[in-house]
């Protein structure tokens, strides 16, 4: 199985014809299947939920343009896992060091909410990209849908890890699995989610992957 949709993946006819509209809408846009980015062989994975229409399916890169990319990689940065500075744009100059970043479904989704089927449809990509990353020791899940993703993708059943911000799961290959809330706007503007809790959290993912500050 390849790591990465096709440019005109119909696997999800929603999400396709929601990229048709906003091609003719938005022609200068990446509008297609956000690649991963970042390491190219990461002792961290970021999972996130899918592509924000102005953000990732403007851009071509995951979690820039969007509001959530603010928190992500201030926080990364925070953990000496980046270089550069996060300027919102592909050609910004950023690097990611130790850690890479994808999503659970590839494509933006309206309203920015996968469907269960869409979840289900890509994640043959999600499994093939940890497939192809021996190198992770740590997986940061942001979110439920991601978390019980990469669960199923790891043939795990849900009931046995279940998802908690702040929970750290064992998985029988040895890798680590970190939950936290979605860095979104909804979840940090109610407070659901503060920066000193993301921080927490990354922190602790980035000292199990040996990555940035947290250095072996
Ligand atoms: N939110 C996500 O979960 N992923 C992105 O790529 C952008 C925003």
């Amino acid at each position: 199985m390849i790591s990465e949709p096709v440019r005109d993946c119909a696997l999800c006819p929603r999400l396709a014809d929601f990229r048709t509209d906003n091609r003719s809408q938005f022609p200068g846009w990446f509008n297609a299947p956000v690649p991963s980015w970042g390491d190219e062989a990461p002792r961290l994975l970021i999972v996130g939920l899918a592509p924000g229409l102005r953000g990732a399916n403007r851009t071509g890169r995951p979690f820039t343009g969007d509001y959530a990319g603010d928190l992500l990689f201030e926080t990364l940065g925070k953990a000496g896992a980046t270089s550069g500075t996060y300027a919102a744009r592909p050609d910004d100059g950023l690097g990611l060091h130790g850690v890479r970043i994808t999503n659970a479904v590839r494509c933006v989704p309206p309203q920015n909410k996968p469907v269960g089927a869409e979840i289900t449809a890509c994640r043959p990509f999600l499994t093939a990209t940890i497939d192809e990353l021996a190198s992770v020791r740590a997986i940061l899940v942001l979110g439920r849908i991601a978390h019980e993703s990469l669960l199923s993708s790891f043939g795990q059943k849900r009931s046995r890890f279940p998802f908690a911000h702040g929970a750290e799961h064992a998985l029988p290959d040895g890798r680590v699995v970190f939950d936290s809330y979605h860095c979104s706007r909804y979840n940090t503007n109610t407070g659901r989610l503060t920066p000193q809790m993301f921080e927490a959290v990354v922190f602790a993912a980035a000292e199990r992957a040996g990555i940035g500050r947290f250095a072996t």
